[in-house]
């Protein structure tokens, strides 16, 4: 049987079933859209130094790649990479349509054509003049800035050969394509064929290269998850459309810790980056009014400081609503039911809303003391003193339970001016309250803290 390099098989993803044709339902598990088109050579091989049949070698004997990493000169950019570019890497930047995602890349290839050479700016959604002008505007002009407009990845792949720059930027990858295959731009196939070839030249060239996915809100298909596994680190960048700020978060990285976070503001001259967040977040609180507290969460190494707000109504008619944003619905209904429950206060006739001011997200558990107080202060309509800061995860029996790197809040909580700190009662330790400047209330579950809270009041 002779196969021609180009030859494409359509591949059923439940099954391994090959097929030459696409069909919508596959011909032997009758799995419906499973079918994606895979060059023929390349089945079965994942191999990222390309499909070389490679022998085993003892570990011992393997010399370690001692790779020095790039420095990126924007520090919120470098933290989520775990300190720099690591040489012939692949790099996937995710994100919402119109979050920011050409701006951050182009200002950091602005900055690194400056700092260490030539840098290729691929670009299959703009004009290399329409790149142009945002250069102008992000004040990201460099002579080593190479832009080239082009959406074919085996063009794309010779120039990048050509220029031999110090780092490569796809974007997107939803916009390049194989001629090889026959499906569109952005199909399942095309997306893991290209990664797969942008991988092999990363890997075999030492050139790092960062690609832009899309992610849509229906879902996975055209989005960038099914190329998670096979880049070395996955970043995204967050934010609400009406908000300012941005996150750039990791959640995979072969390289370093994930979960750190960046945080920017998207200005006029670009993405700004802000070294402070706790005091931004906080910075329009009117610490007076009842439903605010200030939670501390921990994202990766960092300590962030949040505003809550929570505000209960008397609903109206029908159900009580819960609307939350920023942080997990059912996590709120979780605290809802465990303030009725465990503590009596009658919420099952009132509408919850939450809130994390700023616009950001928080997955952290360590923030349910602070929802659960900014609740119980809207519905009793008292406020909460404003010096204070909570932190903790509630159980289901209404307990308080521990929390990690409690040292790190409550240093980040006493810089900001806050003087005490509301946590359980199993981490309370005095000594090292006092080296750090803030008072410590230990309590043992939700029930106790709100009494504290009342009681501390001004
Ligand atoms: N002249 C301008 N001044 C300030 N902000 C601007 C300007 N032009 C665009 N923006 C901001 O930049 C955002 C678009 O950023 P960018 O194109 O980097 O996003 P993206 O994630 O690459 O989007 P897409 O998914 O469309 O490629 C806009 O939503 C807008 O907020
Ligand atoms: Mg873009
Ligand atoms: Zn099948």
């Amino acid at each position: 049987m002779s196969k021609s390099r180009s030859r494409t098989v359509f591949v059923c993803q439940q099954c391994s079933a090959e097929s030459p044709r696409w069909g919508g339902r596959c011909p032997n598990c009758g799995a419906w859209n499973s079918m994606v088109e895979t060059i023929e050579s390349s089945v079965g091989s994942a191999s990222p130094a390309g499909g070389l049949r490679g022998q085993p070698e003892a570990i011992t004997r393997i010399a370690a790649d001692s790779f020095r990493r790039v420095e990126v000169p924007i520090d919120e950019f470098n933290r989520v990479l775990g300190g720099g570019i690591v040489p012939g890497s692949l790099v996937l930047i995710g994100g919402d349509p119109g979050i920011g995602k050409s701006t951050l890349l182009l200002q950091v290839s602005g900055v690194l054509a400056r700092a260490i050479g030539k840098v290729l700016y691929v670009s299959g959604e703009e004009s290399a003049h329409q790149i142009k002008m945002r250069a102008d505007r992000l004040g990201a002009n460099a002579d080593n800035l190479f832009i080239l407009a082009e959406t074919n990845l085996n063009a794309i792949m010779q120039s990048i050969q050509d220029v031999t720059p110090s780092l490569v930027i796809i974007d997107s990858i939803q916009t390049v394509y194989l001629d090889e295959l026959e499906s569109a731009a952005g199909s399942v196939g095309q997306l893991r064929e290209c990664t797969m070839a942008l991988m092999r030249l990363a890997k075999s060239s030492h050139i790092p290269i960062f690609l832009v996915g899309h992610v849509t809100k229906e879902g996975a298909i055209a989005g960038p998850r099914v190329l998670e596994h096979i880049v070395d680190t996955v970043l995204y960048l967050e934010g609400e459309r009406f908000h300012t700020y941005r996150l750039l978060r990791g959640v995979k990285n072969r390289f370093g810790s994930t979960n750190e976070i960046g945080v920017f503001e998207m200005c006029n001259e670009g993405m700004v980056e802000v070294p402070n967040p706790s005091q931004v977040f906080l910075s329009e609180r009117q610490g007076t009014n009842p439903g605010s507290t200030v939670a501390v969460t921990v994202e990766g190494t960092r300590p962030l400081l949040v505003e809550v707000q929570a505000l209960t109504t008397a609903t109206n008619f029908g159900l009580p609503r819960r609307t939350a944003n920023g942080i997990d619905y059912s996590r709120l209904l979780l605290l809802t039911a465990v303030l009725t429950k465990r503590v009596g206060l009658g919420l099952s006739n009132q509408d919850v809303y939450v809130n994390i001011v700023g616009g950001i997200k928080i997955a952290e558990p360590a923030i349910d003391l602070g929802v659960a107080l900014a609740i119980a202060s809207s519905f009793k309509d008292v406020p909460i003193a404003p010096d204070l800061v909570a932190i903790g995860e509630i159980g289901l029996s209404g307990e308080l339970r521990r929390v990690a790197q409690v040292e790190k809040r409550l240093t980040e909580a006493a810089k900001l001016g806050f003087k005490r700190c509301l946590l359980p009662g199993s981490i309370d330790d005095t000594r090292l309250a006092r080296s750090i400047g803030i008072e410590t209330i230990g309590a043992r579950s939700v029930a106790e803290a709100l009494e504290i809270a009342w009681s501390n009041r001004f």
